[in-house]
């Protein structure tokens, strides 16, 4: 869709403030600030997977010329990680993964670092380790709080006319953003500057104050240009912290750490491999009887992580018997942490393929099968939803794909040489509204100064959050500035969750409203005022954006190669307020979907715990050329019961439901039920 460029009024789309900055290459980035007298810091990585560090001789190293520190467990900075054990870096002789750093090179060129580096030499003892995910395995474990259950799955099961049970597998996956995580750490002795590539400033501020024992105001976290991220700059990971173990080591000097592309799949988290059984039992009108989701995902032994697949089978459809479980296998492996739309990426596969098997068996098509289950309340939580938008998603998504006409056989359709088909899935985000934002307003210079410590991950915030604050002061947006990024502002919530834009925008609508009762519509030079946001959702209603993904699947006949020429997404996010960079949100999101359907792939090999797909020759990512005609539109719902902005989450929805409808197009092509990630060559032939 093209939008005309607008005055940049709340809802028009205007275009990003931030464009100009990034394509001239004047936009920082973490890395990229220039310093006076730098160091550089280069990781060694342990080559063990699970043991403990006997020894490190460091002589070699330190005789390179332009060395400055070689840190190690015995003799880094303690500090106090509390629960967060993956940030205990260098606190112990212990090696908890392939990978984990067990000593650090600070050099006054990258290039001594990383000579210096290879010199370290690491002494180990050797335990056994386990990195195999399994659901046979007889020591998964439940964490809390993931389990529900309703009714009697197991006797509706053996009730109904036509049930579904199946295993269904997505991999492991790298969060790969653009710009690798990549810090500077400056500390002069009493106070620690951070230039950190990070979706969340006041994390970062508030866990390094309180690993190394500093009042918030002597560390600063500086952050305007975040080059993605993809919920692997959300929590913390162990360089930043070896960043600020290695700035303690050579006190006044800068210290620059990037993370390399290879150490992307070592150091900064993924996305669990799920496994989930699916088991559907329907009436042979296709109503359902019974849902059930049984998760099995893995978790680190030092630490846990639940990656949530089972949650949208508790809201989706509606059924009185149904069972969600989550179960982890604790493994040596580093943490897996969020990764778009964590828990609804693997969660709306599996059950929306089970759908798709659903309507074939019962001869339903897959649309009206999904209208038959509709719920009137949340079944989950039998809340009402803040606003049910699935229908209208699939019905608009139908007319505008062309669905009415498809013949619904399997595997009949050729065209030069290619089998083709078409699928869709169902979408689903919750509708996050994170609380504890603040924002400022001030006046000066005949200007408005919005003031708010959110990060712009790419997505649009520097925009949009200009747009929302223009609105709510009554003025254009040419009158406002956005200062965020930094954690001198006002403290702001994650960019995570798809939360961003409606927590920060609740802050900014109430300062402004703040700023103009007590200042009125002239200002003197120099009013300001700050107010807080929401304190979170509205616990009465269950919200959520809703989508319906439609595609269309060629897979050639002789060689098994797949392609997907046509993508169509309608979407239900509340409302919109910038339809360009919302637009932008989606197919990102579509195009991720894409890539998990038919290419990302984490391949670990068991023998050394490690990732061996550790590039973009080995790990693909869908590029222009695996994407053809991609088309996202939505549904304008204003959703003022989820939050005061109206507008609900965008930059997950878009890769939920993604891969579930190219594995049912690719069955309609084929034949061929797909119920693994990724669908490779060998998947048809
Ligand atoms: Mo997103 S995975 O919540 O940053």
């Amino acid at each position: 869709m093209t939008q005309a460029i607008a005055t940049g009024d709340a809802g028009s789309a205007m275009r990003r403030v931030d464009g100009p900055d990034k394509v001239r290459g004047t936009a920082r980035y973490a890395f990229e600030y220039p310093m006076k007298e730098p160091a550089y810091l280069h990781l060694v990585q342990s080559t063990i997977t699970r043991g403990r560090v006997r020894a490190v001789h460091d002589g070699a190293a330190l005789a390179v010329q332009g060395v400055l520190a070689v840190l190690s467990h015995t003799n880094a900075t303690r500090i106090d990680p509390g629960d967060e054990t993956e940030l205990a870096v260098l606190q112990s002789d212990g090696v908890a993964y392939r990978g984990q750093p067990v000593a650090a090179v600070v050099a006054k060129t990258p290039e001594a670092a990383r000579e210096a580096a290879a010199l370290v030499g690491v002494d180990y003892d050797v335990y056994q380790h386990d990195v195999h995910l399994s659901a046979a395995r007889t020591d998964l474990f439940a964490p809390d709080d993931t389990d529900t259950h309703q009714g009697d799955l197991e006797a509706a099961m053996a009730e109904a006319d036509t049930v579904i049970d199946h295993v269904y597998s997505t991999p492991m996956q790298h969060n790969n953003p653009m710009e690798p995580h990549a810090t500077i750490a400056l500390w002069d002795g009493t106070s620690l500057i951070l230039h950190e590539s990070t979706q969340a400033v006041r994390m970062v501020h508030t866990t390094i104050a309180s690993l190394f024992g500093l009042e918030r105001d002597r560390v600063r976290v500086i952050a305007p240009y975040v080059g993605g991220g993809f919920g692997a700059k959300g929590p913390l990971h162990a360089p930043v912290v070896l960043a600020c173990l290695a700035a303690m080591a050579v006190p006044g000097r800068p210290v620059k750490l990037a993370v390399t592309r290879r150490q992307m799949f070592t150091l900064v988290g993924y996305r669990s491999p799920t496994l989930q059984r699916v088991r559907l039992a329907a009436d042979a009108q296709g109503r359902l009887s019974a849902v059930g989701d049984d998760v099995t995902a893995q978790s680190a032994r030092f630490t846990q992580f639940v990656e949530r697949a089972g949650d949208p089978s508790r809201m989706m459809y509606a059924a009185p018997n149904r069972r969600i479980t989550h179960r982890l296998a604790a493994l040596d492996t580093n943490a897996p942490t969020w990764m778009r739309a964590p828990g609804e990426a693997p969660g709306m596969f599996a059950p929306e393929v089970a759908m798709d098997e659903l309507a074939c068996a019962l001869d339903i098509d897959p649309v009206e099968l999904r209208l038959r289950n509709e719920p009137e309340v949340d079944p989950g939580t039998h809340k009402p939803f803040s606003s049910r938008t699935l229908a209208e998603c699939m019905r608009e998504g139908s007319r505008l794909f062309g669905w009415a006409d498809r013949d619904p056989a399997p595997g009949v359709r050729r065209h030069d040489g290619w089998l083709v088909g078409t699928g869709m899935a169902a979408s689903t985000y919750p509708a996050l509204l994170m609380p504890g934002s603040s924002a400022e307003i001030r006046f000066e210079k005949g200007r408005y100064e919005l003031r708010i410590g959110a990060s712009d991950i790419g997505t649009g915030a520097w925009t949009v959050l200009g747009q929302l604050a223009a609105e709510a002061l009554g003025v254009g947006v040419d009158a406002v500035r956005v200062h965020i990024g930094d954690s001198t502002l006002p403290a702001a919530s994650l960019a995570g969750g798809s939360s961003g834009t409606v927590s920060w925008g609740t802050a900014i609508t109430a300062a402004a409203r703040a700023f103009r009762e007590e200042h009125g519509d002239t200002p003197a030079p120099g009013a300001r005022t700050t107010a807080r946001g929401s304190d979170g959702a509205d616990e009465n209603y269950s919200a959520h954006s809703f989508g319906a993904q439609f595609a269309e699947v060629h897979v050639h006949a002789d060689t098994g190669e797949v392609r997907v020429p046509r993508l169509l997404g309608v979407f239900s996010a509340g409302r919109i307020i910038n339809p360009l960079t919302a637009r932008s949100q989606f197919i990102g999101g579509m195009t991720m979907g894409v890539s998990m359907a038919l290419h990302e792939h984490s391949v670990v090999d068991p023998r050394f715990g490690h990732v061996v797909t550790q590039d973009f020759a080995d790990y693909h990512i869908s590029v222009n050329a695996d994407i053809g005609e991609i088309r996202a539109e939505w549904i304008d719902t204003p959703d003022y019961r989820a939050n005061p902005t109206g507008a609900k989450g965008i930059g997950e929805i878009g890769i939920t439901g993604t891969a579930a409808a190219v594995a049912n197009a690719f069955h309609h092509a084929t034949g061929v039920r797909v119920r693994d990630l990724p669908i490779t060559v060998d998947a048809y032939l």
